[in-house]
């Protein structure tokens, strides 16, 4: 069977790139079912993008090339999409925007906009060849059992990265970029939660605060939370994007709080309360009974002096830690890193030595901040290969 485009992915990039394609147009899937995260994102919901959305919000090692992209599919180009499907979506945090209902209405949404464009859809059917032909692409494929061959003139990398290999998650696209020539970036689990090999936090698990979380490169002002293993909440996962192993991280457990000034004041009208009574009044109890462990802090407010004080409050305001690892792929929202970008044209997702061959979404070295910033890169590369095509 002959075809103009294959999609290889039908998850938010690749429906999306079929949505827009003209001509006769299959996407392939090995799942059961498309869009698999879309379906379990946001916890359900789909976080489906971000009111902020901004090449600021990406990290690449060229952080140019998802401007052109980005510009001319808008996150409000897909609040009007979503609009035109009639589903309901609330803003939740940050511009963070997420279905009233449930993620399986934006699956439906671009399934439905799929066939409008006439786009066929195979799932369970895995690759078994793909070869560079004279006039673009020959595969076999594995479907029910069956073996059979396809050809098209163009063929779209849409299969996304590693995260989450138990859902599906394969480096193909990756290993065909390579196959035709095509360079990589370090690819490595990101939004990943961090992990501490000695368990220091097992007693903390559940705590959760707002901090300012920070390394030399980046700092986000989220939610801490303490796990079994380490470290997870929002702040940690978006600094994890810019972590390398064996780094140090600062968390400021009071970025919002005058501290030193409340401290000063209960010590002159309440001087004989306990210094961590007064403590766990702005921070987590079961945390203050941890950090007596590691940072100096006893005695009553009456007993501490200014210096005392101030050397607490710093040290809360710039705790260091060094993180074992993350947990990796198993559990990362995404991958960092992937198909560079200089051998892809910013404005058409085509190879730029290989006419015909187009990487778009996760596959690219382009990695988006946590907080619906992925799924627009998905929309967007997507919707920039599909109009080109
Ligand atoms: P995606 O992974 O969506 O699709 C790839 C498709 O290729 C899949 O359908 C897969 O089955 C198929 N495939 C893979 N290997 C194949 C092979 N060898 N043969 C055939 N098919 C193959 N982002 C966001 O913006 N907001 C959010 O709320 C969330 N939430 C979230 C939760 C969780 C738990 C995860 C893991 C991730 C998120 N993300 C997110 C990230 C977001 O899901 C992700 O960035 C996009 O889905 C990427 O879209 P792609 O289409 O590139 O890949």
């Amino acid at each position: 069977m002959t075809y103009d485009t294959i999609i290889l992915g039908a998850g938010a990039a690749g429906m999306m790139c079929a949505a827009h394609c003209s001509g006769r147009v299959l996407v392939i899937d090995h799942a059961k079912a498309p869009g698999e995260k879309i379906r379990i994102s946001g916890g359900g919901r789909c976080n489906f993008t971000n009111i902020h959305a901004g090449p600021g919000n990406f990290l690449s090692r060229n952080p140019h090339f998802c401007k052109s992209a980005l510009a001319r599919y808008t996150q409000w180009d897909f609040i009007d999409l979503v609009g035109r499907h009639n589903i309901a979506w609330h803003e939740k945090t940050l511009g963070q925007l997420f279905c009233d209902g449930s993620s399986k209405q934006i699956i439906r949404m671009l399934l439905d906009e799929m066939s409008g464009a006439g786009a066929v859809l195979w799932v369970q059917t895995s690759l078994r060849d793909l070869r560079k032909t004279e006039s673009g692409f020959a595969l076999e494929v594995e479907r029910d059992g069956q073996r059979q061959h396809l050809t098209c003139t163009n063929l779209v990398l849409a299969t996304g990265g590693k995260s989450i290999p138990k859902m599906g998650a394969t480096g193909l696209a990756y290993d065909i970029a390579r196959q035709f020539g095509l360079r990589m970036t370090e690819t490595r689990a990101a939004l990943v939660p961090f992990t501490f090999s000695d368990g220091r936090f097992r007693d903390l698990s559940g705590v959760s605060l707002p901090v300012r979380l920070s390394n030399d490169r980046a700092s986000f002002d989220e939610a801490l939370l303490f796990t079994h293993r380490g470290l997870s909440g929002p702040s940690v996962l978006q600094l994890s994007s810019y972590w390398r192993e064996g780094e140090a991280i600062r968390v400021n457990l009071i970025p919002d709080l005058p501290l030193l000034d409340l401290l000063r004041a209960q010590r002159q009208s309440a001087g004989r309360k306990a210094l961590t009574t007064e403590l766990a009044r702005h921070l987590p109890a079961r945390l203050v009974d941890y950090l007596c462990r590691v940072i100096p802090m006893s005695g009553k407010l009456a007993d501490q002096s200014d210096a005392k004080l101030t050397e607490l409050t710093s040290a809360l305001s710039a705790w260091q830690l060094v993180p074992s690892g993350t947990e990796g792929y198993r559990t990362a929202e995404v991958t960092l890193g992937g198909i560079d970008t200089d051998d892809l044209s910013s404005k058409t997702m085509e190879a730029k030595d290989v006419p015909g061959l187009y990487a778009i979404g996760e596959a690219v070295d382009v990695t988006g901040w946590l907080g619906g910033y992925n799924f627009q890169w998905a929309w967007s590369s997507g919707h920039a290969a599909g109009v080109a095509i």
